[in-house]
């Protein structure tokens, strides 16, 4: 039973086939062509309460029109969607009340008032009870500082402040779902900190999380289960952990050798591996289906002497490469 459901899926848009110039346009205009692109293709999703997922992709895969229509924005072209027991395209309203949405590409406050405004508006909106709308500010003032911005007219906020104040905006009526569509696009890495606390202090809260975003760190920080889609089609869904334990064949170990054994003596030695570095400091990358990291180092053993020695960890960051470069999946 989960508390987002989507059955396939699909959003087509048709997008108008244009000739080029004017002569195009002109004839476009009498004679219209049409091609129908799915952006989201029979995509089967059921997300549990209080589940942080990332939703990732390359652009254009269909990630943002994935969440218009879990936010009723888009109504599927087939498929079924759920939220909290309500079809969000039937019925906004009811959607609303259970989802906060945050686009990070465009703000959604009153671009001429003042923050304060802004969430007055919502508060009557949503009609929200007098204490706790107060509650809720003073709450979002504590982690997003959001105090400060209260005077301030939207379109005078620089883009760190714009995506607290949005934050506070998407999070107000406190909703049990929240979807994300790149959360910290675009700001420096002390307000990015600053919102990825906010968003694992939001899961430790039991708010369901879905994220959307081209920052890994964002994933790492926030979420433990990943969704990969790739031209409207879901390629990968499970735990984070899972992910890189069957995608992240290549470990890295970095040995500091004592006895000044030249690099090309370990890489003729371990023939299987691929070794590179500058003295005394070596790199040993390795297919980890293939041997165990003790037997790399039993192997260089052999052949010289080592000091320190640390294995990096499966790059999330590989994987998502991969994944892109259409290079996996078992
Ligand atoms: N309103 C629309 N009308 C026509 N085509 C659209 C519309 N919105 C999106 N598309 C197309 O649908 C596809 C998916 O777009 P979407 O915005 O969902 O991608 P995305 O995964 O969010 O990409 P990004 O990482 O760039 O944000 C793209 O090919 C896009 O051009
Ligand atoms: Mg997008």
């Amino acid at each position: 039973m989960g508390l987002v459901k989507a059955q396939s899926l699909t959003k087509v848009f048709r997008r108008p086939q244009k000739g080029p110039g004017l002569r195009g346009s002109v004839k476009h205009l009498f004679q219209r062509r049409f091609k129908d692109v799915p952006a989201v293709n029979g995509i089967d999703v059921s997300i549990e309460a209080g589940e942080a997922v990332a939703y990732v992709g390359p652009n254009g895969a269909g990630k943002s029109t994935t969440i218009k229509l879990l936010c009723g924005i888009l109504v599927p072209t087939s498929g079924s969607v759920e939220v909290a027991g309500v079809t969000p395209h039937v019925d906004r309203i009811a959607n609303a009340r259970n989802i906060g949405v945050l686009f990070g590409q465009r703000s959604q406050l009153w671009w001429d008032l003042p923050v304060r405004e802004s969430l007055g508006l919502l508060r009557d909106m949503y009609d929200l009870p007098k204490g706790f709308y107060q509650q809720r500010i003073e709450r979002l003032d504590e982690v997003l500082g959001i105090g400060e911005l209260m005077p301030v007219l939207a379109r005078k906020l620089s883009l760190g402040q714009r995506m607290r104040a949005d934050l506070a905006a998407a999070l107000l009526h406190q909703p049990r779902i929240v979807y994300l569509d790149e959360p910290t696009i675009g700001l420096d890495i002390a307000v990015k900190d600053k919102v990825r606390k906010f968003l694992r202090e939001l899961r430790a809260d039991g708010t369901t999380l879905m994220l959307t975003t081209h920052d890994l760190g964002d994933i790492e920080d926030v979420c433990e289960r990943i969704i990969i889609i790739d031209e409207g089609r879901k390629i990968f869904d499970g735990p984070l952990a899972q992910m890189k334990d069957s995608f992240a064949r290549t470990r890295r170990m970095h040995l500091h050798i004592t006895d000044g054994t030249p690099m090309d003596v370990i890489a003729k030695h371990l023939s299987t591996a691929d070794v590179s570095g500058e003295g005394s400091e070596v790199t040993i990358a390795f297919d980890r289906f293939a041997h165990t990291a003790g037997q790399i180092i039993a192997a260089v053993l052999q052949v010289a002497e080592v000091g320190e020695f640390h294995l990096d960890e499966p790059a999330i960051e590989d994987v998502v490469r991969k994944v892109y470069a259409g290079e996996l999946l078992v």
